[in-house]
């Protein structure tokens, strides 16, 4: 997965295509490039292993000239380690094209030995290189035709960027199964894989879909098919702001979403709660409907995975309806039971997830009805679900979710509050009840952020552990697991999450002095069963990091660290516990010296593989869908001078 961005205008290009990439580095970060046409339209490219900074070091002892189009790339390798060799942009062995690509072809070994017959020579290890080569092998003076014509032998999944030395105004993109937006400015046009990169110049979007291809000028966005139909553009704009984008002072992006998270609730709860009633708009599924379902799967994938596992709990609590939880990576190849009595939550931030999207489309040719809860606008679970719930938490930037997280659960309420009511499962009064503890949630959100320091303090004394274990039990059983994962993903340090209960099955063997322990225990109807597993780690010298409801004294004497949490409904507890657990992963990360902002493994969203949309006929690509694009794939198979940067 990488993040890509275009440029083609009147003004500079550097700036923007370096500015606007960073705010994709959360995409991946082993290397990056640039590629330019100058003034005399040559081809300037500049690419380099590691962050956008040894990129920007390359450019400054090696300066590029002035270029009004230009493309760039911030990589996460696939094919190929990282290395400058490897790095994007690639270009055909004459030095013509260029292109930036994000996705996989899963067809570049038979096109790369196709080509080889016929002299080309490969520089790098990468499935990207291809696509320059084969644009080149059939150009003959039209580089939107030698795109098409390219695009109709590729398999796989892909968003591209691509210039020409011989169109220095032009700048071709195109996608199938990975992001792309175009940015529609004033006598300038941008491609990026996500609205934040272009933010600051524009918030009007273009949001390309699969199977088709963007021609653009500086003035101009025409759209086609891969067929060469021409498509309608529709402009969007963006409704959140740019300063979404920006970390506004704060140190990281993840702590900026952690703080954000009272606003996102309120918001959701001023969207979806108008007079105490329940509005889930998108949910494209009737009342009859929705009455008459007989089982619900959830299927996403690791913090939404755990979302969805508190989901279970709630739904089942509520509505008394069974609900299973799959990971999507498990779900898409078990083949699984779900028929049209099952309704599917697809749950994704990103809605870009390729695990998530295969799940979802399993599940709707097996003919069960799917519902996105989703943040991303405009994603492609989004738009090839049968109804979409937005949580719309504005962008995550940050590379550990936590608002989306959040959004996340409370959808989940509402979902199981809103069956409830047409169930009636539920009497009024406790409906009521809920509903009003959830409406009050953003005032327990600012209560406890501003314990944050208390917070950082006992992340500081603990953060010297080598591994830690979270536990919980019924519905913080999940909250134990996304306490664990938010730990092990910033900090590196290992963490296992397990349901209290399960401790003397095994895991007890692992508590001595040298343990941290981070019991999540607010009040319910376990607290006692969880006091009795905090004893039980105490007599093994384990160190105790409680989480708690406040007032609770008998905590006080057992944990060597109290977090505590305003009381709520026991059900609800997840959305409190989930804060002071983000909060210990970050301020652990950061006094262990982790590059909070860059974990070293991940980047989101996972966009790698694909297979057929799970629509029918005819959504949003022209003829056909993505099912179509698929397997026409699988079948066939101005040039001013700026002497300063001279
Ligand atoms: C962890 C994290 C990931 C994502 C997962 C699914 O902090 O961010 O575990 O939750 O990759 O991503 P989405 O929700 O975009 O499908």
């Amino acid at each position: 997965m990488c993040g890509i961005v275009g440029y083609v205008g009147s003004k500079d290009a550097l700036p923007i295509l370096i500015e606007s990439l960073k705010k994709l580095e959360y995409r991946g970060y082993d290397s990056s490039g640039v590629g330019f046409l100058d003034h005399k339209a040559n081809l300037v490219v500049r690419k380099s292993k590691g962050k956008i900074r040894n990129l920007e070091e390359l450019i400054r002892t090696q300066p590029v000239p002035f270029a009004h189009t230009g493309i760039s790339h911030t990589r996460w390798a696939t094919h190929g380690f990282p290395s400058d060799i490897n790095s994007h942009p690639h270009t055909d062995s004459k030095h013509h094209i260029a292109v930036v690509h994000n996705g996989i072809i899963e067809n570049y070994q038979e096109l790369r030995e196709e080509l080889k017959k016929k002299g080309v020579k490969f520089v790098s290890e990468t499935d990207s290189e291809v696509i320059p080569q084969l644009i080149a092998s059939v150009y003959k003076g039209d580089l939107a035709q030698a795109v098409r014509q390219t695009l109709l032998r590729l398999k796989g999944t892909f968003a591209l960027g691509v210039i020409s030395r011989d169109n220095p105004d032009c700048l071709v993109a195109a996608r199938v199964g990975s992001p792309l937006i175009i940015g529609v400015g004033d006598g300038e046009n941008f491609i990026a894989s996500d609205v934040p990169a272009i933010l600051d110049y524009t918030r009007r979007v273009i949001y390309l879909q699969d199977g088709q291809m963007a021609v653009l000028s500086k003035t101009s966005q025409e759209l086609f098919t891969f067929d060469g139909k021409k498509v309608k553009v529709k402009i969007d704009t963006v409704s959140f702001s740019v300063t979404a984008a920006r970390k506004e002072g704060y140190a990281h992006f993840m702590l900026k979403e952690i703080h954000e998270q009272p606003l996102v609730l309120e918001q959701m709860i001023n969207l979806r709660l108008k007079n105490g009633k329940l509005t889930l708009e998108g949910l494209g599924i009737s009342d009859d409907s929705l009455k008459n379902i007989r089982k619900i799967l959830v299927v996403a994938c690791g913090t939404a995975y755990h979302a969805g596992m508190v989901g279970k709990y709630i739904i089942e609590n509520l509505v008394r309806l069974p609900v299973e939880v799959d990971t999507s990576s498990e779900y898409r190849y078990r083949d699984p039971l779900v028929d049209r009595h099952t309704l599917v939550l697809a749950v994704s931030q990103s809605g870009e997830t390729a695990d998530t999207l295969a799940a979802a489309r399993e599940a709707h040719a097996k003919g069960a009805k799917v519902i996105a809860i989703c943040n991303v606008v405009g994603s492609s679970l989004a738009r090839e679900a049968d109804g979409i719930l937005y949580t719309y938490a504005g962008p995550e930037i940050g590379v550990a979710s936590t608002k989306a997280y959040s959004a996340q659960l409370m959808m989940f309420y509402l979902i199981a509050l809103k069956l409830a009511q047409l169930r009636k499962t539920l009497p009024p009064k406790r409906s009521k009840e809920l509903i009003s503890q959830l409406t009050n949630m953003p005032s327990l959100y600012k209560e406890i952020l501003r314990n944050t320091q208390h917070i950082q303090k006992i992340a500081e004394a603990n953060s010297h552990f080598g591994c830690f274990l979270f536990l919980g039990r019924h519905v913080n059983y999940p909250s134990a697991l996304e306490g664990a994962l938010k730990l092990k993903e910033i900090s590196y340090i290992p963490a296992e999450g397990y349901a209290a209960g399960e401790m003397k099955h095994g895991p007890i063997a692992l508590i001595d002095e040298y343990r941290a322990v981070v019991c999540i225990n607010p009040q319910s109807h376990v607290y006692e069963k969880m006091a009795s597993n905090i004893q039980e780690i105490r007599a093994r010298k384990g160190n105790v990091i409680a989480i708690a409801t406040q007032g609770d004294v008998q905590v006080k004497h057992n944990a060597d660290f109290v977090v505590e949490i305003p009381l709520t409904d026991e059900l609800l507890s997840p959305l409190t516990v989930i804060l002071p657990l983000q909060l210990l992963a970050y301020f652990i990360a950061l006094k262990r010296g982790c590059y909070v902002a860059h974990p070293r493994i991940f980047a989101k969203p996972l966009t790698v593989v694909s297979g057929p949309s799970m629509l029918g006929p005819v959504r949003y690509l022209h003829p056909g869908n993505f099912n179509a694009i698929y397997r026409l794939n699988t079948h066939r198979q101005s040039k001013r001078h700026h002497p300063a940067r001279h």
